[in-house]
C-alpha cells in the first residue's frame, strides 16, 4: 500500500521531474543550511532548515544536508556524519522512507558532489561553484508548494492539535493571573516544545500589549487582574507548522462582546475559503465586516459605505486577513501570479496583505481578522480624518483592552473548507 508520504514524494518528484526538463537541468542540489554564529560568538542562531529541502523528508532536517534530485532515479541523500566528541552523534533516522532514498554518508571534508552532472542548479544558501545560475527555478517550484499534499495536510492537522493544547494551557495560566511569560511556559509546556522549536516566537500580550502586533517581549509581572489575553504561537510537525491566534477575556463586559462579534465574522470568513476565491475579494469583505462592527458596536457612526471611503477600518485592522501557510509561516509564493515569477502585488487598499491569489484546493492558508485599539493609529485617525464619526470617549475606554486577533488554520476545499484550529479546539 502507497503510504501518504509514498504519495507525496511521487508528487514531488513530478514537479521537480516538470522543472528539470523546463529548465533542461540534470540535477537540482537542494541544501539544508549552515548554522550561522552571533558575531563574535561561538553561540549559533537557532537553525531552521531550507524549506525546499525539509519538504522531501518526515522528520526535522539538520544542518548540512543535502538531496540531490535527478530525473528517472531514486533521490539522494548527503547525510552528515558527525565524528567528534562535543556533539551527540547524528544518525540517519529510522523508518521506512529509506526504501524510497538513496542514502550517502559524508564528513565535511568528502567530496561527495564531485560526480554531479554540469547542469546542475542549486537551491539554498552558499551554491557550490560547479552549479549553474538558474534564474527563475525558485518561483517556478514554489508556486506548487502552494497546494498542499495529503501527507502535509496531515503534518498541519497534528501541529494545530499540539498548538491547541498550548493555547488551553495558555488560557488557564492568564485567568489564574499569571505573567506573560508564565503563560507562554504554560504553552510551551503543553505544546511540548522548546522556544526555539517554535514556528515563530509566541506572541503573548496582556492588556494594552494585545494592541502590538508583533509584541515580542514576555513580561515577568503576574497579573491577577489581567482583563485580555492575546497569543498567537503555533507549534510544527517536521517543519510544517501552524499558526493561531486567541484572544481570552476575563470579564463579561462590552469588550467581551465585540470579541463575539468578531470571534462570528472569523467564522464566516474561514467558510468563505473555497477554491475559485479571490484572497483580495475576502479580504475586502473583512473590511466591510469590522465596519459593520464598529457600528453595531456604537464605535464609529458612519455608515460602512462612509468609514470604506474614509478607510475608518484600516484604523482597527491595519494588517492583512492571512496568508499561506506550510513550512514557512508565511509560506513562499502568496504574491506569485503564476510559476514564472509574475508577481501579483498587494494594492494600497491594503499594502500588507501577503497573499494575493485566487484559491485553490487543498492550499492552506490562516483566516486572522483583527481589532485593535492602537494609540499610534487612532492619533493619526484623528489628526488625518476630522470627519471621523467615532466615540472617542468609548475608544478610551476600550484602550486598556488592547486589541482582538482570531487566526485559525484552514484548508481551502470546493464546497467547504477544512478548518484545522477548530477542528482541533473540538477534540480537547
Ligand atoms: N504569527 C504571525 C502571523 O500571524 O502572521
Ligand atoms: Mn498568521
Ligand atoms: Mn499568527
Amino acid at each position: 500500500m502507497t503510504t501518504l508520504y509514498q504519495a507525496h514524494l511521487a508528487e514531488l518528484t513530478n514537479r521537480y521531474e516538470d522543472a528539470l526538463s523546463h529548465f533542461n537541468l540534470d540535477a537540482i542540489v537542494l541544501a539544508s543550511g549552515e548554522k550561522s554564529y552571533y558575531f563574535q560568538d561561538d553561540h549559533t542562531h537557532p537553525f531552521h532548515a531550507y524549506s525546499g529541502a525539509q519538504q522531501w523528508l518526515p522528520f526535522t532536517l539538520g544542518a548540512e544536508t543535502y538531496l540531490i534530485i535527478k530525473a528517472g532515479q531514486k533521490p539522494t541523500l548527503v547525510w552528515p556524519v558527525r565524528d567528534d566528541f562535543w556533539h551527540a552523534p547524528n544518525p540517519v533516522p529510522a523508518g521506512d522512507w529509506q526504501h524510497n532514498w538513496n542514502i550517502v554518508e559524508a564528513k565535511k571534508q568528502d567530496k561527495w558532489y564531485a560526480d554531479l552532472p554540469q547542469k546542475t542548479a542549486w537551491l539554498g544558501l552558499k551554491p557550490m561553484e560547479f552549479t549553474i545560475p538558474c534564474e527563475g527555478l525558485k518561483a517556478y517550484l514554489d508556486f506548487s508548494k502552494a497546494i498542499k499534499t495529503p501527507y502535509e495536510i496531515n503534518a498541519m492537522t497534528a501541529a494545530s492539535e499540539q498548538a491547541v493544547k498550548g493555547h488551553i494551557a495558555a488560557k488557564q495560566a492568564f485567568l489564574a493571573g499569571m505573567s506573560e511569560l508564565e503563560i507562554h511556559l504554560a504553552f510551551l509546556q503543553a505544546s511540548q516544545q522548546s522556544a526555539t522549536q517554535e514556528p515563530y516566537p509566541g506572541i503573548v500580550g496582556l492588556d494594552e500589549h494585545a494592541a502590538v502586533l508583533h509584541y515580542e517581549h514576555k513580561s515577568i509581572k503576574k497579573q491577577a487582574n489581567s482583563r485580555t489575553l492575546l497569543i498567537d504561537a503555533g507549534a510544527n510537525e517536521h517543519g510544517y507548522a501552524s499558526d493561531i491566534t486567541r484572544t481570552f477575556v476575563r470579564h463579561n463586559d462590552e469588550f467581551s462582546a465585540l470579541v463575539d462579534s468578531l470571534d462570528k465574522m472569523e467564522q464566516s470568513l474561514c467558510a468563505k475559503a473555497l477554491s475559485g476565491v479571490e484572497f483580495r475579494k475576502l479580504h475586502q469583505d473583512t473590511l466591510i465586516g469590522i465596519s459593520t462592527l464598529l457600528r453595531d458596536h456604537q464605535i464609529c457612526s458612519l455608515s460602512v459605505e462612509e468609514q470604506l471611503s474614509k478607510r475608518i477600518p484600516q484604523v482597527f485592522f491595519p494588517h492583512g486577513l492571512g496568508h499561506l501557510l506550510g513550512l514557512q509561516v508565511h509560506d513562499v509564493g502568496g504574491h506569485q501570479a503564476d510559476q514564472f515569477g509574475n508577481l501579483n502585488l498587494p494594492d494600497e487598499q491594503a499594502p500588507f496583505l501577503r497573499l494575493t491569489r485566487t484559491l485553490k484546493e487543498n492550499m492552506v492558508i490562516t483566516i486572522e481578522p483583527g481589532l485593535y485599539f492602537i494609540p499610534m493609529l487612532i492619533e493619526k485617525m484623528k489628526a488625518e480624518i476630522p470627519q471621523h464619526g467615532c466615540d472617542l470617549s468609548k475608544i478610551q475606554q476600550f484602550l486598556p483592552y488592547g486589541g482582538i486577533r482570531i487566526e485559525d488554520n484552514v484548508v481551502v476545499k470546493s464546497t467547504k473548507p477544512d478548518n484545522l484550529t477548530r477542528t482541533a479546539f473540538s477534540k480537547y
